[in-house]
């Protein structure tokens, strides 16, 4: 009765289990994977935000299939306070990042085309990927004390069937920022190829230094088909409203943008209340985004300085984003020693196979965690792992 693709295998895995089980029995949880900012002890300025969704054009309904102007001139403005000149024409609102990829899947893939996306990474591409008949193929980031993409490995995963090169920046959860120099390379092979550019630049507004090789926002990047997606969820630590968008730049950009306005017409998913509220919202949330900013680069550092160079834990260094990776001991598997941590002393930490990490060694930490906790549960990790 049901697709193949949605045959999933719904059994929760060990770890899930034994958190259900200690939920359950009430014992408290030293939760190192938060990822919602609004379970992490921020402060926001509740009453304007809900004064601005409550304005009465919120009650009006003329949609736009691309987002309503107001809302797409207020996204041009978070990239022109950047430095970077986009035109609101080639913004297309998405009602999440997620959403965002999925319309460029049905925009660049026939059933049975293939992107490459980045491993380690975040798990969720494959599952929207398969929603779209899409498959995806791994390329490798490479560790020497820093993330690199391995190109290499890009090339050996293109075939006649790729249709795009997925990269996230700052990476999730690696933090690897794109460098200006991979960039180049990356409009060189995505040119010869004949194939288009998704940059994902959620977690761009949480870098936690300046490093002047970095590549700015792509929204800028004309020297082939791209598109730069970003969204509410993170710059703003906003996830609740469902905002995201795709700006598309590049020699292809205005076909590419007509075929997008049919497929965003279909469904118009994107609600008018925050449409009408974004360009207060972008700039209401500045005290949200600078709390994640300090706190993410102070948990980072904090990580830092509690492991000693005698300890068999080390850090793997980052650039932004919200997690940092642990490498631990390789004498158990990431799930026993996630599971002995949780068990043992009620941290739960996310082990590296579920970004995708290609070898045994690590867990990943959240560095959004409220202080309280983050430090416990730090302090839990270094004692248990010694
Ligand atoms: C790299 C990356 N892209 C996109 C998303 C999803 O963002 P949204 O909430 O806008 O769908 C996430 C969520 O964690 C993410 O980590």
């Amino acid at each position: 009765m049901f697709s193949a693709r949605t045959n999933w295998h719904l059994q929760p895995n060990n770890l899930a289990q034994l958190l259900a089980e200690k939920k359950n029995g009430g014992n408290p949880i030293l939760d190192l994977t938060i990822s919602n900012p609004l379970q992490a002890a921020f402060a926001y300025p509740v009453e304007a935000i809900r004064n601005v969704l409550s304005k009465p054009a919120s009650i009006s309904y003329s949609p736009d299939p691309i987002g309503l102007l107001s809302a797409r001139e207020a996204v041009a403005q978070y990239y022109l306070a950047k430095h970077i000149v986009v035109d609101p024409l080639q913004i297309v609102l998405t009602a999440s990042t997620s959403e965002a990829y999925t319309f460029l899947f049905k925009l660049l893939c026939n059933a049975g085309d293939s992107v490459l996306v980045p491993a380690p990474s975040y798990p969720l591409f494959e599952h929207l990927a398969q929603l779209d008949h899409v498959e995806t193929k791994a390329y490798q980031l490479r560790y020497d004390g820093e993330w690199h993409i391995d190109f290499s490995s890009i090339r050996n995963a293109l075939t006649s069937s790729t249709k795009a090169i997925i990269v996230v920046s700052p990476h999730n959860p690696t933090g690897m920022f794109l460098k200006a120099e991979e960039l180049a390379m990356l409009n060189s092979i995505a040119n010869n190829a004949g194939i288009a550019l998704i940059i994902d630049e959620v977690f761009a507004d949480y870098g936690f230094d300046d490093d002047a090789r970095r590549a700015e926002s792509t929204a800028a990047n004309n020297s082939s088909l791209t598109f730069t997606l970003n969204g509410i969820s993170k710059s703003c630590g906003l996830p609740q409203l469902k905002l995201g968008w795709i700006v598309a730049s590049g020699e292809g950009a205005s076909e590419a943008l007509q075929r997008l306005e049919m497929i965003a017409d279909t469904y118009l998913s994107v609600n008018t209340p925050v449409q009408v509220a974004l360009a207060e919202l972008l700039e209401l949330s500045a005290t949200v985004r600078a709390q994640i900013q300090s706190r993410t680069r102070q948990h980072y550092h904090f990580l830092k300085q509690q492991i000693d160079t005698d300890s068999p834990l080390s850090i793997l260094n980052a650039e932004g984003g919200w997690s940092a990776v642990v490498r631990i001991p390789n004498t158990k598997s990431e799930e026993e020693w996630a599971i002995e941590l949780l068990r043992e002393s009620g941290v739960y930490v996310h082990p590296g196979y579920f970004f995708e990490f290609s070898t045994n060694g690590y867990l990943i930490v959240s560095l959004l965690t409220a202080p309280e906790i983050f430090r416990r549960g730090v302090g839990e990790i270094v004692k248990l792992i010694r």
